[in-house]
């Protein structure tokens, strides 16, 4: 079970379509984040980032940021980390979007971050190398699930950490005022400022698809972690995925 945009015929499709999906908004997705989240996203990565302090304050810690896009998760593990910040990389397989996040960084000040043009079902990384790795609002992409958490989970070293931040689907009258905005007024928003048709569409009906906590719970633990939890933001708009690897 994994993303399926429009058109894909099996995994290797989907994760092109996802690819060039991204790399054509790549010029305009930090902006469209701001605007559609009501600038909520930045707190998002805040809120994820502390969750994970006690990792980010140890220097030695290595640190990966799966799915980074424009780097936002990463700058925002940084900000936390503070001075003696750890190794902290970023991967994504879309090049356009590691470029905008490596233009960031020049900009930003701090602990230099690097970036890497990486598969997350495909990590180029050995069996337990990371003490923490997260991911925000890229896990959903993947065009597997539980092969990207046993991915996750092999590159992590026993103990480790890892954190998927993803949208939920929030319940209740809230919930049903949110899907409208969510599924009429985003895609609608999202098609005219980025110029593109397709990305803004495909956002709500890749998180229709998405595992239901639980259930991801569920296969967190089958991949591997333990003391798994969600801990919902906003709502439940978006939630936290965190778990342990097994020691
Ligand atoms: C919605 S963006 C999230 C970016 C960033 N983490 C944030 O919070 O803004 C999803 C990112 O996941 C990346 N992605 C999706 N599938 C991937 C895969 N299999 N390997 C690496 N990156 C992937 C996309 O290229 C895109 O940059």
């Amino acid at each position: 079970m994994g993303a399926a945009p429009a058109g894909a015929r099996d995994p290797e499709s989907a994760a092109a379509a996802v690819r060039e999906m991204f790399t054509s908004i790549a010029p305009r997705y930090d902006l469209l984040n701001h605007v559609l989240s009501f600038n909520i996203d930045r707190l998002w990565w805040w809120r994820a980032a502390r969750r994970f302090e006690a990792i980010l304050k140890r220097p030695e810690a290595r640190v990966l940021d799966l799915c980074c896009g424009t780097g936002d998760m990463a700058f925002a593990l940084r900000r936390r980390a503070g001075s003696g910040a750890p190794q902290i990389l970023g991967a994504d397989f879309s090049h356009a979007m590691l470029q905008r996040a490596s233009a960031k960084a020049e900009k930003g000040s701090g602990p230099t971050l690097s970036w890497i043009e990486a598969d997350a079902l495909r990590l180029p990384f050995p069996d337990g190398h990371f003490n923490l790795v997260t991911s925000a609002f890229g896990f959903r992409n993947l065009a597997d699930y539980d092969a990207g958490l046993r991915e996750i989970a092999r590159v992590l070293a026993p103990g480790g950490e890892c954190g998927i931040l993803d949208f939920g689907e929030p319940g209740g009258l809230l919930g049903q005022c949110y899907r409208v905005y969510f599924k009429k007024v985003l895609p609608a928003v999202g098609t005219v400022i980025s110029g593109v048709r397709g990305p803004y569409a495909y956002l709500p009906a890749s998180v229709e698809r998405f595992p239901s906590p639980d259930e991801m719970l569920g296969r967190m633990h089958q991949s591997g972690f333990r003391e798994v939890s969600w801990t919902p933001y906003t709502f439940g708009i978006a939630g936290l995925y965190r778990g342990v690897k097994h020691a």
